[in-house]
């Protein structure tokens, strides 16, 4: 997807960031929302926008909340063989913090060391880091990370972060935000493939996990309203509409295609409820 609707303000600051990050004004930023609002969307627009930048790109992952340093070691690992570069105790820390070497990982060295390894790549060209699923990354690698992030105003370094809010991870609340709110209801129409007379919609709507109550679905407001929980009538009556509008042609053999794909099949954790899609795809039939 490479046009965000409704999203001016928020891309504003991303580029902002990105422009002073070329001119050796580093910062972070965490972007913060509720599930299936747009942050991922706008970490890909990021990369798509840092022309010039090297950029290096990191998950939190649910399965790998337990496991110290994994995404620090998936965001620099493409820099191992800049390790040679550091001075020894910054080598150390880190090659000790990624299991290559034996003890105890301290996290100022680890935090200090991981600055100076990205460092090292600005000599070339400015720096990108994205970690997208931030609330699911393991403590080490946020307080790592988050480190970084405070320390980068004297490079060419940027740091984008997205997180589910509340993401309980005090370290990224200390950085600046910026909070998603829903897109205004033509844009989210749009967003669902709704205006335009698209005959495909897709609603991505979270299943309710543990720490959710039933009631909501997670949608922005402006969505939800849009696309509020359909009842039996709502059901009927949408049917018939469809048929309405299709001329009959859906009870003259067009088949309606309704299916639904889980993008993640994982099992979930408590609150950590990962969003569902659903899509409609109504098909004429053949021949036509
Ligand atoms: N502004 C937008 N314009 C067009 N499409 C968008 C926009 N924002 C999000 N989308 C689309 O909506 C879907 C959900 O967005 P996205 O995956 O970025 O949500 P998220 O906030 O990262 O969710 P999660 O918390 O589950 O990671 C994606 O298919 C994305 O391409
Ligand atoms: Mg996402």
């Amino acid at each position: 997807m490479d046009t965000l609707i409704g999203r001016h303000d928020e891309t504003s600051r991303l580029a902002a960031l990105l422009d002073a990050a070329r001119q050796g004004q580093g910062g972070a930023l965490v972007v913060k929302g509720e599930p299936g609002i747009g942050k991922s969307a706008l970490l890909d627009w990021t990369e798509r926008s840092a022309t010039g930048f090297l950029t290096m790109r990191a998950s939190g992952a649910e399965f790998e909340t337990e496991l110290p340093f994994a995404a620090l070691h998936q965001l620099s690992s493409p820099l191992f063989d800049r390790l040679p570069a550091l001075p020894t105790p910054h080598r150390t820390a880190l090659e000790v913090a990624f299991g290559l070497d034996a003890g105890d990982p301290d996290p100022f060295l680890v935090g200090a060391a991981t600055l100076g390894l990205l460092a090292e790549t600005t000599r070339e060209r400015p720096l990108l880091c994205l970690v997208d699923d931030a609330h699911w990354l393991d403590n080490a690698s946020v307080r790592a990370l988050a480190f970084l992030a405070r320390r980068v105003a004297a490079e060419p370094i940027a740091v984008v972060f997205a997180a589910r809010e509340p993401s309980g991870l005090p370290e990224l609340d200390a950085l600046p935000g910026l909070s998603l709110a829903g897109l205004a209801p033509r844009a989210g129409q749009r967003r669902t493939g709704r205006a335009g007379g698209g005959r495909t919609g897709t609603v991505r709507r979270p299943r309710p996990g543990p720490g959710r109550r039933g009631g909501g679905s997670g949608l922005p407001r402006t969505l939800r309203s849009a696309h509020p929980r359909p009842g039996p009538a709502d059901r009927a009556n949408a049917r018939r509409r469809r048929s309405q509008a299709l001329g009959g042609r859906l009870r003259s053999g067009c088949r309606a295609v309704v299916g639904r794909r889980d993008r993640d099949a994982r099992p979930q954790a408590a609150g950590r409820d990962r969003p569902a899609t659903r899509q409609v795809v109504v098909r004429p039939p053949p021949g036509r």
